[in-house]
Parts: structure tokens; sequence; C-alpha cells
């Protein structure tokens, strides 16, 4: 169960409030000096303002991590090499991996090509960090016996598409995030029980991703509107997360013998499939014109509803927790549990 709560503010203030090494994870969407409109803040700063602000911000970041933390932190093309010589350079951080999110559409452009990804830069506190490489592979293209089939690394090209606007999870923020990029980055590098931090939360993607994957989650927004809505988002029951890589569906090739095939095809469901909804009947198609029969998934048959239908008890309720340290979400501005 976890303890999940976002908190009206400024995140350059609001960061003064956790302490030191205390913080597992921060997963950061900031504003990319764009001039989006987030509502009660225009996202449009001098250069040298911005770089300012972007210091500032990163500079707590680095100071409330623990020293096996990590850090990813959203950027476009304009600022990414700024942001990353802050985290290299002045604060001594250990770069890991600078991800490209590429999106399958967008705006066209009819002079110079049309943009298709951000990037997203992972740093990590100390050289001795979480990873779990495990929770993230990406299924093999072909059954081998020298392959490795609980699944390849997923590399550093993370295909997505935005949260289309007829997806039921859609919410009325201008630079949503689809679940699948924070689901990911979750995953691999924070366990169970762990702090993670989203300092610009907007419609609460990272803290609803961390609601259903056990990690405690602590968002901060500057727009009243948005903290509503993370709190009603996060009170919904759960159906599944809004996207998926589209490899996490593929069904091996070779995999022709029935024994093997039928071995394989159940752990596929339980390391690639869950919390995706339609994912499971997708892949039984699949397997159904590659193969020509329709896959017994054991324990995570598509027709069971409990995957996907789960609503998170009251947060209240977290074990581990001192009465004291008990977690209401519409509660803001207290110092934090950690
Ligand atoms: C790029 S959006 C985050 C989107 C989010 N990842 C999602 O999936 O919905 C950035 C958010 O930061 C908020 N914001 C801007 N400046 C802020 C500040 N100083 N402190 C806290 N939030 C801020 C904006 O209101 C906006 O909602």
């Amino acid at each position: 169960m976890s303890d999940t709560r976002i908190i009206h503010g400024n995140s350059l203030e609001l960061f003064s409030t956790l302490n030191s090494r205390s913080v597992d994870l921060i997963i950061s969407d900031p504003p990319y000096n764009l001039g989006k409109d987030y509502g009660n803040n225009h996202d449009l700063k001098g250069f040298a303002e911005y770089l300012d602000f972007s210091r500032m911000w990163l500079s707590q970041a680095h100071r409330v991590l623990k020293p096996t933390g990590s850090i990813y932190v959203f950027m476009g093309v304009r600022f990414i090499s700024y942001l990353y010589d802050i985290m290299d350079r002045d604060l001594g951080m250990f770069f890991n991996s600078w991800i490209c999110w590429h999106y399958t559409q967008g705006i066209g452009k009819k002079i110079g090509f049309s943009p298709r990804h951000d990037d997203v830069l992972l740093f990590n506190k100390s050289q001795k960090f979480t990873f779990n490489l495990d929770a993230v592979r990406v299924p093999q293209k072909y059954y081998r016996a020298r392959n490795n089939m609980r699944g390849a690394n997923p590399g550093d090209v993370w295909k997505f598409s935005h949260v289309h606007y007829c997806n039921e999870n859609r919410q009325d923020h201008p630079t949503q995030k689809p679940e699948g990029l924070m689901e990911r980055m979750v995953l691999a590098s924070s366990n169970e029980g762990d702090l993670v931090i989203d300092p610009y939360a907007g419609s609460g993607t990272t803290l609803r991703v961390c609601q259903q994957l056990n990690r405690n989650c602590v968002g901060f927004e500057l727009n009243p509107d948005y903290v509503k809505m993370t709190k009603e988002r996060l009170s919904k029951p759960f159906r599944g997360f809004d996207s998926i890589d589209e490899r996490m569906e593929r069904v091996p090739f070779d995999l022709r013998d029935k024994s093997i095939r039928e071995d394989y095809l159940k752990n596929h469901t339980k390391w690639f499939l869950e919390r995706h909804n339609g994912s499971i009947e997708r892949f039984q198609q699949a397997v159904k014109e590659l193969y020509g029969d329709t896959p017994n998934l054991g324990d995570s048959q598509a027709s069971e509803p409990s995957l996907f239908d789960r609503v998170r008890p009251d947060t209240s309720q977290r074990q581990g927790l001192r009465p004291s340290e008990k977690t209401d979400i519409s509660r803001s501005n207290e110092r934090l549990p950690v």
C-alpha cells in the first residue's frame, strides 16, 4: 500500500520541507520555458532567469536525494544541455542515461521537421544506485535457447504515444505524460515502500503510478486546480495504466514447440503485461494469429477482472507509519515524514 499526497505550493519553497538524503527517486517534469499556459502560471522567463530557477531546484533535488538515489528530468532541446551541465559539473552527479521519448503524434511543421521526441536525463547521486533491470525488461523478438527470455534491456529510446483526448484517463492539463513512461522510471529506480518526489506534479501522473506500484510519493504543484485534479485522479478505481510500450505485446517468433510455448506465454503475461488494461486480450489475439491457438495464460487470464479493477484501499491505513505520519492527501504544507 502506498502513501501518496499532493501539496499545493512553489517547489522552491516546498523542497526546503524535505530532509537531506531522505528521497529515493525524483521524477521531475518542470515547465520547459516554452510559454505554455498552466492556468495560474505562465511558462516564460528570461534565459538567465530560467537557468537560475533550474539551478535552484536542481540543487535542492540533489540535497534531498539519498546517496543511492536517482533523478529523471524531462526537458526540451533548448535547455537540456544546460541542465546536463548543472547536474554534471556544478552538482557532481553521475550521468546514467539520456532517454529519448519518441511519440507518434504531434504538431506538423510546414518548414522543417515535425518534432517527435522529448528528452529525459537520468542522473545518479553516486555510483552505487538502485536499478532493477528485471522489472523493466522487454520481450525478445525471437525464442532462442541462448537468449535471455526474461527479456531485453529496453534501451534509451522509449516509444509511447501521448494520452489521447478520447482516453478515459485524459486530464485537462496541457502536458500530461503517459503513465507508461513514469511506470518504467519508478520500477527501474525505486523499490516498494521507497519515497518518490515529483516537484512539478501537473495532473498527477507520477503520483498515480506510485500509488499503483506501492511507492510513497509526494507531489508539489503551483496551480490549485491541478492539485484538485490530482486528488480526484488518485481516488478513481484503477483500470490499468493508460499506455504501454508496444514491444510488451509482441509474441516471440520461433516458439513452435507447443510445450515450450505454453510455458513461455504464461510467464510473458506475468512479466510484461501486468497492470495494462486490454494488453492481454491483444496479446492473445497476436498469439492466435501467429501460432493458431489460444493460449492458456494461467493466473493472468484476460477474463480475470481482479488485475484491473483494483481500487487502492484508504492510504491512511498504510502499515509501518506512525499515527502522526499517516497520510491524508487533503492536508498540505505540513512537515513531511522523511
Ligand atoms: C510540464 S507540467 C507537469 C506535467 C506532469 N508530468 C503530468 O504528467 O501531468 C509542469 C507543471 O509544473 C507546475 N509548476 C510550474 N512552476 C512551478 C513551481 N515553481 N512549483 C510547483 N509547480 C510548478 C505547472 O503548473 C505545471 O502543472
